[in-house]
């Protein structure tokens, strides 16, 4: 029986399709990256010869219940391909990531890869990032009244992320608050730069200069993709 792929599921095939024997492969967080772990995990199941290196607990579980041979991130400097999803990606691949919370192994792993593949379908494209999400903020637990008069001075409003019960503050894997934040329509890169220097900032969402390949589902066609 043929199954049709929805959306996510076309291009989380599409690139596991262009793994490789041998080749380390970073595995991304959320809906789509999970999909991507499946895809990867029956290519396994067929032969293929790959490590991984997950971006989360959450995913470090997908990948070890579908029998993935993972290897933690301490013991590797290099990594060839990083696969996961985004909340917004603008025409010149910058994205917005971090609705999952693990924006630390997100953000180190897309630096370290040779490759970073982005999944996504068309309604994650936007003319400005912040265009439909607040931006992510992970910041020191202590430090987090101070980074949002900070972030305050630079033009943002926002609050601390509450958890999924709404009783307290959702937590990342390392233990930071976060903050989502809003900000004035400015020059993404200036506060790229600008959080990037601001104390108590321990991450953020806005990934710069870091995606080689935007992999989009299209209705018409399978796949677009979109390379540097
Ligand atoms: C997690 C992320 C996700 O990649 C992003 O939120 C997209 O998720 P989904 O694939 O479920 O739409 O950045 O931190």
């Amino acid at each position: 029986m043929l199954v049709e792929l929805n959306a996510k599921q076309r291009v989380a095939q599409h690139a596991a399709d262009l793994i490789e024997n041998d080749m380390v492969v970073g595995l991304g967080t959320g809906s789509t990256a999970n999909y991507f772990i499946e895809a990867l995990a029956k290519r396994q199941q067929g032969g293929l010869r790959c490590t991984t290196v997950a971006s989360s607990i959450v995913s470090t579980l997908k990948a070890k219940s579908l029998g993935l041979s993972q290897v933690s991130m301490e013991h590797l400097s290099h990594i060839d391909v990083y696969v996961d999803g985004a909340d917004e990606v603008t025409e010149d691949k910058v994205l917005l990531k971090g609705r999952g919370s693990d924006l630390v192994r997100e953000k180190l792993l897309a630096r370290a890869s040779s490759e970073f593949h982005v999944l996504i379908d068309q309604s994650k494209l936007v003319d400005r990032i912040g265009q439909n999400y607040p931006i992510p903020i992970e910041v020191m637990p202590f430090a987090w009244q101070l980074v949002l008069r900070s972030l305050e001075a630079l033009g943002g409003q926002g609050k601390l992320r509450p958890n999924a019960s709404g009783d307290g503050f959702a937590m990342t894997s390392h233990g930071s608050l976060v903050l989502d934040m809003a900000f004035e329509e400015r020059d993404i890169l200036a506060l790229d730069s600008a959080l990037n220097a601001t104390p108590g900032v321990v991450e953020h969402g806005i990934f710069t200069g870091l995606a080689t390949a935007i992999f989009i589902a299209d209705e018409s066609v399978d796949v677009i993709e979109q390379r540097r």
